[in-house]
């Protein structure tokens, strides 16, 4: 078994300007369905955790990115973070499988200036 993690931040003020600039392609882009209809969910906030699933993409990408054979492998939306009914985040790969992940976790904070993700991923042999 080998274990890998992925971390990243961001300031939640560079996602709302690519938002407010180019709001259809960038959104479009970056996130899947399930993650706009929550992000949107959330009104006024709702930066933060459009900002959240960024720094998610991105923490994903470094704690898998060592067993992918090229990094072009996997785009922003083949990736999506879920919440269970109590809030809590999980990675949902989408029509992708990473060869030899056993399975992958992520923590998730943000507060008004910051958002940042965590991602441990655990491998087979
Ligand atoms: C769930 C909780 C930890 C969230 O913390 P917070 O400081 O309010 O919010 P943060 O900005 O740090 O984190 C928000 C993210 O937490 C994650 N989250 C929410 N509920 C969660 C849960 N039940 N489990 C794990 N992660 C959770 C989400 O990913 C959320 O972001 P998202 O909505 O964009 O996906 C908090 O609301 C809570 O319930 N605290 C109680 C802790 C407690 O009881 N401690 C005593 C025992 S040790």
């Amino acid at each position: 078994m080998k274990i890998t993690c992925g971390t990243d931040i961001i300031e939640i003020d560079r996602i709302r300007k690519s938002i407010d600039q180019d709001s259809k392609n960038f959104i479009n882009k970056i996130y899947t369905e399930n993650e706009i209809e929550y992000c949107e969910s959330k009104s006024s906030a709702k930066y933060q955790h459009y900002a959240a699933r960024f720094a998610a993409k991105e923490a994903i990408f470094k704690a898998i990115s060592n067993n992918l054979s090229n990094r072009f492998e996997l785009s922003w939306k083949d990736a999506e973070v879920i919440n269970d009914k109590n809030g809590r985040p999980r990675i949902e790969f989408i029509n992708k499988k990473i060869e030899h992940l056993r399975s992958i976790e992520i923590s998730i904070s943000h507060c008004r200036e910051y958002a940042t993700a965590n991602v441990v991923a655990v491998w087979d042999d």
